[in-house]
């Protein structure tokens, strides 16, 4: 039975993830800051008070984890703000990139020492941090820490190619959750359902692509 890690998944399309995972018989480990009714009600294992930005919660999370193989690490955490040129915030555009670029590397790398040969990291990136792709501007703290999140994502697949860990780093689509307002094209579900099968066509082959989860390949 593959073991999945999945953080920030109470609700959006973390949580479905979860409940995907769970139904096609995974072992499913949920990460988040704190739990939820529809969590709980997937009688999953809940890592709670997992902050992906801050180092001591991770060091307890490597503990707590001590031991177990993980087939697949999905680092989906994220979070949205909105900066344009009128409406700017360094501070916003920093807690960007700890949340969405440095929290998936350092939950990577706090647990490491589970990932196995043929074991798999997924990291939920968006299209708005591809530059070939950006065709209308603003956004700058999401587009900037998600571009950094491909950056980082790129050089994991090199560095984890040599122990056979495969990388993907993948776009969900607009999807109709909490960080969208409810606006979107598909619902969470559908994402979540998408995002398994590009995890699943991933091989060492293929680490280090930049996907929509419908299967495009994505620009840089
Ligand atoms: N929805 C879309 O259209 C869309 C498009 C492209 C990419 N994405 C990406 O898909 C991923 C999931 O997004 P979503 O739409 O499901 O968003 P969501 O419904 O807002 O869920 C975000 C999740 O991230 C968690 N999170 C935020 N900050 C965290 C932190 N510091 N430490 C730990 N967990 C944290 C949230 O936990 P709390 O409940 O504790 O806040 C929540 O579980 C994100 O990486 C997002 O950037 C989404």
């Amino acid at each position: 039975m593959p073991t999945v890690v999945i953080t920030g998944a109470n609700r959006g399309i973390g949580l479905e993830l979860a409940r995907l995972c769970k139904q096609r018989g995974d072992q499913v480990i949920a990460i988040c800051r704190h739990g939820s009714p529809a969590l709980k009600d997937l009688e999953i294992r809940v890592e709670e008070h997992i902050d992906v930005t801050e180092q001591p919660a991770l060091d307890q999370l490597r503990e707590r984890l001590s031991g177990v193989s993980i087939d697949i690490l999905i680092n989906n955490a994220g979070i949205l703000t909105d900066e344009s040129l009128t409406n700017f915030s360094a501070d916003r555009v920093r807690r960007q990139f700890e949340v969405n670029a440095l929290g998936p590397l350092s939950v990577t790398i706090a647990l490491l020492a589970n990932l196995r040969p043929g074991s798999k990291v997924a990291l939920i990136t968006s299209r708005m941090g591809s530059i070939a792709d950006n065709t209308s501007g603003g956004r700058y703290g999401y587009r900037m820490s998600k571009a950094a999140l491909n950056a980082a994502g790129a050089s994991l697949a090199y560095d984890l190619a040599e122990h056979k860990i495969a990388v993907a780093i993948l776009h969900p689509g607009f999807v109709r959750t909490e960080m969208t307002n409810g606006s979107g094209l598909i619902d969470a579900d559908e994402a979540a359902a998408n995002l398994l099968a590009r995890i699943d066509d991933l091989s060492i082959r293929s680490t280090g692509t930049f996907w929509h989860a419908d299967g495009q390949v994505l620009p840089w």
